[in-house]
C-alpha cells in the first residue's frame, strides 16, 4: 500500500505538462489548440520552432527519468515499482490532472523511463526509431517503431519480467495516443516533420 505514495508522485510529475507551460510562457498560446493539438515536443517544433521543442524534450525526458529515480529510491529492490512509477509518469503526461486530462502522447517520458528501466534495449529500439525517422520524416512512425521493438529487445537481451511488462503496456498506450497518426500514416496523409501543416 505504501507503494502508492511514489506511484502519485511519478504521476503528478508526468502532469507537468512541459509542452503547455512553455507554450504559454513563450508565445501565452495553448499548444493543444494548435498544430496537431498535441502536447508534446514534436508538435511544440512544428508551432513554437527548435529551441523550444528541445528544451521540451529534454524537460519531458527528465522527468519521466526522476519519477522512475523516486520508485527506486522508495524501494530499492522492487523492480515492479519502478516499472510503476514508470508507468504512471506517463499516464500523468498523456493524462495530466493540472490540465484537464488533455495531454501527450507519452513518447518523450517513454523514452526517460525505459532509458531508466533498461538503458541498452531503449538504445538498440531508439536506433531504429531514429533511423526510420530520418529515413521517412513521420515521427509518428518512429515513435511506434520505438514501442513496438522495445519488448523484444527486453525480451531478448534477459531483462526482468517485470520490465517485460512495463515495455508491453507503455507499447499499448503509445499505439492508442497514435491512433489518429496511424490512420493518417495508412492514408498517406500524416504530417513530415519540418512541414508546417498538422
Ligand atoms: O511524440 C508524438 C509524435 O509521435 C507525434 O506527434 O504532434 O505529430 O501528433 P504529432
Amino acid at each position: 500500500m505504501i507503494y502508492i505514495i511514489p506511484a502519485v508522485a511519478a504521476y503528478l510529475l508526468g502532469s507537468l505538462s512541459f509542452s503547455f507551460i512553455i507554450g504559454k510562457l513563450v508565445k501565452g498560446i495553448d499548444i493543444r489548440s494548435h498544430g496537431s493539438g498535441n502536447a508534446g515536443a514534436t508538435n511544440t517544433l512544428r508551432v513554437l520552432g527548435k529551441g523550444p521543442a528541445v528544451l521540451v524534450l529534454v524537460l519531458d525526458v527528465v522527468k519521466a527519468i526522476l519519477a522512475v529515480w523516486i520508485g527506486k529510491w522508495m524501494a530499492p529492490d522492487l523492480i515492479w515499482v519502478h516499472v510503476a512509477c514508470g508507468l504512471a509518469v506517463i499516464i500523468g503526461h498523456n493524462w495530466p490532472v493540472f490540465f484537464g486530462f488533455r495531454g501527450g502522447k507519452g513518447v518523450a517520458t517513454a523514452i526517460g523511463v525505459t532509458a531508466t528501466l533498461c538503458f541498452l534495449p531503449a538504445i538498440f529500439a531508439g536506433i531504429i526509431a531514429i533511423a526510420s525517422i530520418f529515413l521517412t520524416r513521420y515521427v509518428s512512425l518512429g515513435s511506434l517503431l520505438f514501442t513496438a521493438f522495445l519488448p523484444f529487445f527486453v525480451w531478448g537481451m534477459g531483462r526482468p519480467v517485470e520490465i517485460l511488462w512495463g515495455v508491453i503496456v507503455i507499447g499499448v498506450f503509445t499505439f492508442w495516443r497514435h491512433r489518429t497518426n496511424i490512420s493518417k500514416l495508412v492514408q498517406g496523409r500524416e504530417n513530415k516533420i519540418g512541414s508546417k501543416k498538422a
